[in-house]
Parts: C-alpha cells; structure tokens; sequence
C-alpha cells in the first residue's frame, strides 16, 4: 500500500484548512448577511455560534481523522460501523457542492477576464446598468430554468476552473501544501490594498458604521439566529468531509486545540476584512442599499456598479475590478479544491483506490455535471441546488455526525486526541461535551425544523415560486435523497464486490 501523504509542517496544515475556509462565503456571503442583520448584532451572534458549535466541530472531525488516519466515510466507520452511511452523506454532499462551486469560481475567472470592460464604461450616464448587466451578458442566463445554450466563453472558463483545481491537488497534501502558500496569502494582500481604497473614499465611514455598530432591535429576527449558524458552518468548511480528509494528514505531534482556534479565527478576521472591503467602498459609491445577502447578484451585479462608480478615470476603475476579481479567484481555488480533496480521500481509503485516480474521476464526472450549471438556466438551477445542499444537507449531516459521535463514542476519548499536543490552551471538556453533545445537535435542529416549517409551511414545499416545482423537486428533494441513500447505495455495491475479492478494513480507534 502506498504511504500516506502527509503535511510537510503544522503551518501548512494550518494554511490549507484556513484556504479552505475562506472562500467565497467570507467575500460575500457574510457581508450581506452582516448588512441584513444590523451589523454588529450579527457580528456578535456569529462569534457566539462560532465559539458554541464551530470551534468544538472543527476540532472533533480533525482529531477524530488524525487519530484514525482516515477520510469521512471511514473516520465516521471508525465511531460505529453503523454510521458508515453519515461520512458518505457528508462526502456526496461535496460532490453536490464541488459541481456548483467549480462554476461559480468559472464566473469569477470569466469576470476577471472581462474586466477591462469597465473601463468603457466609467463617466456615462448610463454605466451602473452597463456594468451590471456585463454579468447578464456574458453568462446569457435567463435566471429561469429556461435556454439550453451554452455560452463558448463560459464553458472555456469552466475548464479552466476544473484545470487549475486538478492541478492544485493532482499530488494531494504534497502538491497543496505548495500552493497555500499562495492562495491563502494573495487574498488578503489583495483585499487590504481593495480596504485602503474603500476606506479613503469620501462616504465610506457611513458604510463602516453599518458594519460594525450594533443595532440592538436586530437581535429580535429569529432569522439572524438561522443565518449566523448556518455560516458559521458553511464558513468552516465542517460536515463537508474536508476536515476529515485534512487532519488525516496532520502529524502526531500537531496541536490541534491551538490550531483549531487559529484557523477559525482568521476566517472570522478574513470575513470581517472582506466586509470592511464591501462596505466602504458601497459607502463610498452612495450604493448601501444594494448589499444583500444573496451573495451571488452582490459579487456579479452590484459590485461591478460600484466599480464603475469609484472614479472617473476608465482604466482605474478596470484595474481595481480586476484586482477584485482576482482576489476572488484566489479566494476560491483553495475552496475549490479542498472539497474535491475531502470527496477523494474518502472514497480512495473506502476501496484502496489510488487517491490520484479518484482524483481524476472526481473531477472528470463533478466536471461533465457542473455544465449543467453554465448553460442559460444554470443560475436557476445553481439557485435551487445550493438551497437544498446548504440548509437541508449539510445541516441533517450536521446532526447526525453530532448524535453519532457525541452520544455513542466516548467524547473523553476525541477530547485527549484534541488536547495531546496541547501546549498553551487546552480544551476543556465542559466546553467540548457542552457543544456536541447539546448545544450543536439542539440548535441545528431547531435549525432543521425552521427551515423545513419555512420551505413548507410559508413557501407551500417550494424553495421559490418562480422555479417549475419538478425542478425543485429533481435538483432539491430527489438530489438530498441520493445523498442520505448514497451510503445504503454503496453498501449493496461493496456487499457485490466484495464477492469478487474487496476487502473492508476494520478501522478502530486504538487507545494509546
Ligand atoms: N468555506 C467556504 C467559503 O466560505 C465554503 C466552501 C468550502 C464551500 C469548500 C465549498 C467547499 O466559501
């Protein structure tokens, strides 16, 4: 058997998981969400659900892989073969969200390319609906579930995409270690120089104060709750099988209480910088109302209005809009590639597949899906997918991975693998049972059944009126049924090869 990749040093590691982390869901999804429940309040819901449930989370999926030395599907067989199927729902669940983000990121590649338009258009009358029709233009999306082209350039940066995606993790922990040091870096060199900008424009302070002054009435909206606890997740790249995938790596002698609190809390730094970004120069542009939280129409739409708006001077306005989307595609490759990462370890240590051939196949099949998405109502079906794999999938795994582990394993157990490095901070356990075993499985429930009384009660079982229902029945409902069966799936599968000679390991967690 080939040896295990590994790490080279406990920076990369830390590197790699805070790539992961930041993405776009710190760009823009977190300022909008920010703008939409006054600011501050939101910001310190955030760190609340970030300190209650994130951190313990984080923790626990990477000491439990370390330990093990296994991605999700086998880390989760590892706590109870029963719960085998939990890693798989974890592990289909990134491939649902890989086809998606793989072309969002081909968006930001195509918007970076594009992005000497803007320089045409500064100084007219007519410029904020130029630029953010650009956008409309390029992609040809009818935001419908309607049109069948597919437009040449797209399709081109969709290969690029899955092209640089390949190669960042064509050698898994060695050639990703490499390329951290860059991707984790450039963006927030990138978003401070973007800061600096923002923050010297005549108006940005008004947008600062949006940001950061609490607005206490705001803590009333039980949807601000929903919404910090669903980013803290999304944001920490937790449940999706990544952190399994990447503390199986680590070394024995790594930290991994300090290095936990490190990695979350500069995504939570990276989040607020993007935000400052956003803000000041929405501020400065007279644009505040436009933020929303729908993060894709702020990053594709409204932002490129306030790049045309920032001065008078064409090329300047070109440049900085292609440092923002450049900043963005740094942003989003290590994302990118850290889900196929987590979807490839898992299924490679499954059938002692070489994890380069997983690799490929990965990204071959997640490749030919995710066109679906660039053709003219991939918006649409983007829009209805994501809704489904966010605030249905990943919570319900969410869940389950906490009532598995928490109440049928010995926490003590995570806890000492959690704090055995452990130099200056260690996890208490109060802290650690506290969060897994009530307060993570609790609200996210809670969580669960709000989203669903929302989605049936309020929406009458649609996630938006405006799609056919069979699309939001074949892209939401019948995709999160796969993804809960996928693990019944392979058991059928593995039961047939196993006729013809597979063989499955026992993973057990051996006490030191
Ligand atoms: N944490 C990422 C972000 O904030 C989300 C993400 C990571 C999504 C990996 C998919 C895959 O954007």
């Amino acid at each position: 058997m080939e040896k295990r990749g590994q790490w080279s040093s406990r920076f990369t590691f830390i590197l790699a998981a805070i790539g992961s982390a930041v993405g776009l869901g710190n760009a823009w999804r977190f300022p909008g969400l920010a703008a939409k429940h006054g600011g501050g309040t939101f910001l310190v819901v955030y760190l609340f659900a970030m300190l209650a449930m994130g951190i313990p989370l984080l923790m626990m999926e990477i000491a439990i892989s370390r330990k093990l030395r296994k991605g999700a599907i086998e880390s989760m067989r590892g706590i109870g073969k029963k719960w085998e199927p939990v890693g798989w729902a974890a592990t289909s669940n990134a491939f649902v969200i890989v086809c998606y983000y793989a072309v969002v990121f081909a968006w930001v590649i195509l918007m970076f390319v594009n992005s000497w338009q803007f320089a045409g258009m500064t100084g007219k009358k007519t410029a904020s609906d130029e630029a953010s029709a650009l956008f409309f233009k390029l992609t040809h999306t009818t935001g419908a579930i309607d049109g069948t082209l597919i437009p040449g350039q797209v399709l081109v940066c969709l290969l690029i995409a899955w092209g640089l995606i390949f190669f960042c993790i064509r050698n898994g922990a060695n050639s990703v270690g490499k390329v951290v040091k860059f991707t984790v870096f450039a963006p927030v060199l990138l978003l401070l120089i973007m800061a600096i900008k923002g923050c010297t424009m005549p108006d940005a302070i008004e947008g600062i104060k949006i940001l950061f002054i609490p607005k206490l009435e705001a803590f009333k909206d039980p949807t601000l709750w929903v919404d910090a606890i669903g980013q803290v997740f999304y944001s920490l790249s937790i449940m999706m099988a990544i952190m399994f995938a990447y503390g199986s790596y680590l070394g024995d002698d790594a930290d991994i209480a300090a290095d936990a609190m490190i990695i979350a809390f500069s995504d939570m730094a990276i989040s607020v910088l993007s935000g400052i970004v956003m803000f000041s120069t929405m501020g400065g542009t007279g644009m505040l109302d436009k933020i929303t939280d729908s993060g894709i129409g702020t990053a594709f739409i409204v932002y490129p209005q306030a790049i045309v708006n920032l001065t008078n001077i064409g090329w300047f306005n070109a440049v900085f809009g292609a440092i923002f989307y450049l900043m963005l595609i740094t942003l989003a490759i290590d994302s990118a590639f850290s889900i196929v990462e987590g979807i490839s370890a898992a299924v490679s240590d499954k059938f002692h597949l070489k994890p380069k051939t997983v690799t490929i196949s990965v990204c071959a099949i997640a490749g030919i899906i995710s066109i679906l998405f660039v053709s003219q109502a991939g918006l649409a079906w983007l829009d209805i997918v994501d809704h489904w794999a966010n605030s249905v999938n990943l919570i319900l795994v969410g869940i389950l991975e906490c009532v598995a582990i928490g109440w049928t394993f010995n926490l003590r157990k995570i806890l000492d693998e959690v704090n055995k490095n452990a130099k200056n901070f260690r996890t208490p356990f109060w802290w650690f049972a506290a969060s897994i075993k009530f307060i993570a499985p609790v609200l996210l429930a809670g969580l669960f059944v709000w989203n669903m009384v929302d989605l049936f009660y309020t929406k009458h079982g649609t996630y938006d009126p405006n799609y056919p229902i069979w699309a939001q029945i074949a892209a939401g409902w019948a995709v999160s049924a796969l993804v809960f069966l996928s693990g019944f799936i392979a058991k059928i599968f593995i039961a047939n090869q196993k006729k013809k000679g597979l063989t499955e390991d026992e993973v057990v967690w051996k006490d030191n």
